[in-house]
């Protein structure tokens, strides 16, 4: 499943971000490469340990963390750390897998699900575009500030040359607590049935109750 979800950051929560973003520290992100990647890779990166960046952090975890619309087709059972990827003028992400494993320790994830956060207006760059390969399609992303695309870590993509102006995101993973692709759509699609069917059935209805009961039962068999 890749899903699109508009203004994951609110107009303020955005101003804030991209305010504290002159403070960053980039460094260049084919030093987070793996052997292959790298060959394809010119960006920079922050890791938002330091300086400035647990403060936007903060802002951009609690949003990504708690978006409802995230939750129900994620099932997020554990977040990678954030990063912010700036690509200027002449850089670019060439077709790649990201690492089926991530972090060490309490850290470590399987990573299900990648996202990427636009922070910049499209109307700041040219080019850019996150192009993902996905169910035999080829899909090319340029999102509105505050917009977020969730999309399947085990598909090709990559971002095309910016030819202009200077495209920032924030990018992170996702393990998630039903690790088949399948059935995180089965629950999604449950999930929002149950929502539409809230505006309609009281919560104590026997419809409610039941979907209630299948969609408690399918999360503890996957
Ligand atoms: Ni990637």
């Amino acid at each position: 499943m890749l899903i699109s979800i508009s203004s994951v950051l609110d107009a303020d929560q955005l101003g804030l971000v991209t305010g504290l973003l002159p403070e960053v520290v980039w460094k260049d992100g084919a030093e987070t490469a793996g052997r292959v990647a790298r060959q394809v890779k010119n960006n920079q990166q922050a890791d938002l340990g330091q300086s400035i960046g647990p403060k936007i952090e903060q802002i951009l975890f609690s949003q990504i963390s708690q978006n409802p619309v995230l939750r129900a087709a994620a099932q997020p059972g554990k977040f990678s750390s954030l990063l912010l990827s700036k690509t200027q003028s002449g850089g670019g992400y060439g077709l790649h897998v990201d690492n089926a494993f991530m972090g060490t320790g309490d850290a470590a994830l399987r990573t299900d699900l990648s996202f990427t956060l636009f922070l910049s207006s499209p109307e700041d760059y040219e080019g850019g575009e996150l192009v993902i390969e996905h169910a035999g399609q080829t899909q090319a992303l340029k999102l509105q500030a505050g917009d977020l695309v969730l999309y399947p870590s085990s598909s090709l993509h990559e971002v095309a040359t910016v030819t202009s102006g200077a495209r920032v995101v924030c990018v992170g993973w996702i393990e998630s607590r039903v690790r088949r692709a399948d059935d995180r759509e089965t629950l999604f699609d449950l999930i929002n049935l149950k929502a539409d069917l809230a505006t309609r059935f009281d919560d104590q209805s026997p419809e409610l109750l039941t979907l209630s009961k299948t969609i408690a039962n399918l999360k503890r068999r996957f």
